[in-house]
């Protein structure tokens, strides 16, 4: 039997007009949607920072508008005219510029290009598949970087900054599974006992960033994944051990860090950057590890991950972009 389609349904939608960009609840149409062989039906958006700026046109990140944002979602397949999915299946899509320049997921439907659908890896409940969505993705790109260069667990703990926020508890939950301690940083200290609970083996007050800095400081970690930039990645690059990485991923106190050539002269620190969009084989890859020996503990993970409705999004990316949610949030859509 055909699979009834709705004539119109709810999106959040970001336009921009004289220069201005304002993003409003909205009913569309399918047609309305840019182009793809699949339909999904939305179940799950993960709300990720950048989602955050595009809603508030903070950042140049769409675009063409208007734009549906949302750079990730986790759906079943209502149609596909391309034989590689079949109605009802469920599916995983990130990266590709979706919710940039591509309709993302803040809408009850998504027509998605057959090229960056990823049908979901065994071992994952659709649900677990979008708490762990692109921040858990992240963190997997920055491990197996750590890995390929030799970091070992032995070798010490890796340090995280912005650790309360989504890619931070994703952090947490997956580096002890490859059997690395993590050393969590946050200027929110009253989030400490939550941040242990999830799997830090110890907390770095950011209040650490006001004292005196030194040219080198003591060494402690033997990698680092640093949300923040600026002065926190400043110190934590100052505070790798010899030999050591850090994984450049987010920029949620801003574009610019000071620093100095010392780290990579008198220590050999080696520094990369991640971008969470990834070839097919690597996504395949790293996603079955999700799935697998590098899941998280889910149940550890869940008193952190929020669920809101789409009429709540706004609001919600207005206290994330003010640095004043933690852990993860999920838009969830009625089936
Ligand atoms: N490269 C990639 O592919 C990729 C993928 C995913 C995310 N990201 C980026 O990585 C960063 C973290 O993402 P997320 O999803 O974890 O974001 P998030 O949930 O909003 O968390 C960011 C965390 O950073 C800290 N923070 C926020 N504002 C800050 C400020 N002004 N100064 C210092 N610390 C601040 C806070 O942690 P504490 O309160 O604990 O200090 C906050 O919880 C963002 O910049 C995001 O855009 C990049």
């Amino acid at each position: 039997m055909p699979t009834a389609l709705p004539e119109n349904f709810q999106v959040l939608r970001t336009h921009q007009a004289d220069g201005a960009v304002q993003s409003r609840l909205e009913r569309v149409r399918i047609d309305d949607l840019s182009p793809g062989e699949v339909l999904v039906r939305v179940r799950y958006a993960g709300v990720n920072y950048k989602d955050c700026l595009s809603l508030y046109g903070q950042a140049r990140i769409i675009t063409e508008f208007p734009r549906i944002a949302g750079i990730e979602l986790v759906g079943q397949v209502l149609q596909s005219s391309d034989p590689s999915f079949t109605p009802g299946q469920d599916v995983l899509v990130h990266g590709f510029q979706t919710g940039i320049a591509f309709d993302g997921g803040f809408a009850e439907y998504a027509r998605v290009p057959a090229g960056h659908v990823h049908a979901l890896p065994p071992g994952l409940s659709p649900h677990e598949a979008a708490v762990l969505g692109v921040p858990a993705f992240t963190v997997a790109m920055a491990l197996e970087r750590f890995l390929e260069l030799g970091v070992t667990p032995q070798a010490g703990p890796v340090a995280l900054s912005g650790a309360s926020g989504a890619v931070g508890l994703m952090a947490l939950g997956i580096l002890p599974r490859a059997g690395f301690g993590v050393a969590a940083m946050t200027r929110r200290m009253e989030q400490a006992d939550a941040l242990r609970a999830a799997g830090a083996t110890e907390v770095i007050d950011a209040a650490v960033l006001q004292q005196p800095q030194r040219p080198l400081e003591k060494p402690r970690f033997a990698a680092a994944i640093d949300n923040v930039g600026g002065a926190t990645l400043s110190w934590l690059l100052r505070s790798l051990k010899d030999g050591s990485c850090l994984a450049s991923v987010g920029n949620a106190g801003g574009n610019e860090f000071p620093g100095s050539v010392l780290p990579f002269i008198m220590r050999r620190v080696q520094m990369f950057g991640i971008v969470a969009n990834a070839p097919w084989d690597q996504r395949r890859r790293l996603w079955a590890r999700l799935a697998s020996d590098w899941k998280p503990d889910m149940e550890c993970l869940m008193p952190q991950v929020r669920h809101i409705a789409l009429d709540e999004l706004l609001g919600h990316a207005q206290q994330q972009l003010q640095g004043a949610v933690s852990g993860r949030t999920l838009v969830e859509f009625p089936q």
